[in-house]
């Protein structure tokens, strides 16, 4: 292994943009299906897992809510959670801030308090256990109506103190920010922070509306935005952080291959840039794995890339007291591989 690789691993990180339904790994699935009495279309792990050959975000979503049919219970968004935060905690993830998806399972008659119970009680068992920190953004789905949307909402206020913000995922051509405004404006009056997908297959307009209608804290994705040059200095401006996910912007073909991904532009025009796995199980790698992928394409140097980790800790949701003590764990991190940092 390189020293850079070996730096990436050592790297105290945040990750910022990961949904917990997304990091369903194809054994976990057959597991919780088998448990529940629900069969996946799919004879084996390896069958699954030939289907992860994607054309289009719209492809995945699909596979994405198939194998979500198998979360039914309190302990099933437990395991998935622990899961998650064990692997994490594994590749020096010392912060998550992880997305959910409620109106995927409570579509299927899942009570609401399955999904956030199983989820929290996770968060708070790997904070004990592994001394990993984490906080819950809940996403409304975009391809579903408002109302839904609304009755979402109501439904997590009586669990306000375990989510942090409400988001916008889904198929995203064709459903603006927009959309949501009344929605978001009741979730900002009841004190959540905001944030969107923005600009991943939809054009830079909405990225633009995230900002001007939704008032978020953050885009996820928001790749696009560099088809707009005033979008982009207007980013810079007002240091909006952006959730870039490398590996799943090639899997999904927002970008043709690695190379031609923008991510060194975007630094290089001052753009707020973080590095997230977006739905590992289904992309090829976990936080890591993503440094290691934009290393290799760019040629990122130790600094350069403690500069995206630092940005994850900068761009987080937790408080500045807790935001310094880990970056303080980052500059340790630094003094100790110096070495490498000097190096380039
Ligand atoms: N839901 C899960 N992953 C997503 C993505 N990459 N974009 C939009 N919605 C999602
Ligand atoms: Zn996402």
């Amino acid at each position: 292994m390189n020293a850079l690789r070996r730096f990436i691993g050592r790297l105290p990180k945040a990750e910022l943009h990961i949904h917990i339904e997304g990091a369903l790994e194809p054994g976990l699935a057959f597991e919780i299906g088998r448990r529940n009495g629900i069969a996946l279309p799919y004879s084996s792990e390896a069958e699954l897992e030939a289907a992860y050959d994607f054309e289009s975000l719209q492809d995945f979503l699909r596979v994405y809510y198939e194998l979500a049919q198998v979360l039914t219970e309190e302990r099933d968004f437990y395991d998935l959670t622990y899961a998650y935060l064990a692997r994490a905690h594994s590749q020096n993830v010392l912060h998550a801030e992880m997305f959910f998806d409620p109106q995927a399972h409570t579509g299927r008659g899942v009570p609401f308090a399955a999904v956030i119970e199983g989820i929290s009680r996770a968060r708070m068992d790997a904070a004990r256990a592994l001394g990993i920190r984490s906080l819950a953004i809940m996403c409304f789905l975009r391809d579903s109506t408002v109302a839904d949307a609304m009755r979402t909402l109501e439904e997590a206020l009586a669990y306000k103190d375990r989510i942090i913000a409400v988001g916008l995922d889904s198929a995203e051509a064709g459903n603006p920010p927009g959309k949501f405004k009344e929605v978001f404006e009741r979730a900002r009056g009841e004190g959540f922070r905001t944030v969107a997908h923005a600009g991943e297959e939809g054009p830079p307009d909405y990225v633009l509306e995230a900002l001007t209608e939704l008032h978020v804290a953050r885009i996820d994705h928001g790749v696009r935005s560099m088809e707009d040059e005033a979008l982009v200095q207007r980013l810079a401006e007002m240091k909006i952080p952006l959730t870039v996910c490398p590996l799943s912007n090639v899997k999904l073909g927002v970008v043709s291959e690695m190379k031609s991904h923008p991510l060194r532009e975007m630094i290089e025009k001052g753009l707020f840039v973080t590095i997230n796995s977006d739905d590992p199980a289904f992309f090829g790698g976990y936080v890591n794995e993503n440094y290691e992928a934009v290393q290799e394409a760019f040629g990122f140097t130790a600094r350069q890339l403690y500069g995206l980790a630092r940005n994850s800790f900068e761009a987080s949701f937790l408080e500045p007291s807790a935001k310094r003590a880990l970056i303080a764990r980052l500059d340790e991190c630094a003094t100790s591989n110096r070495g490498v940092l000097e190096g380039g």
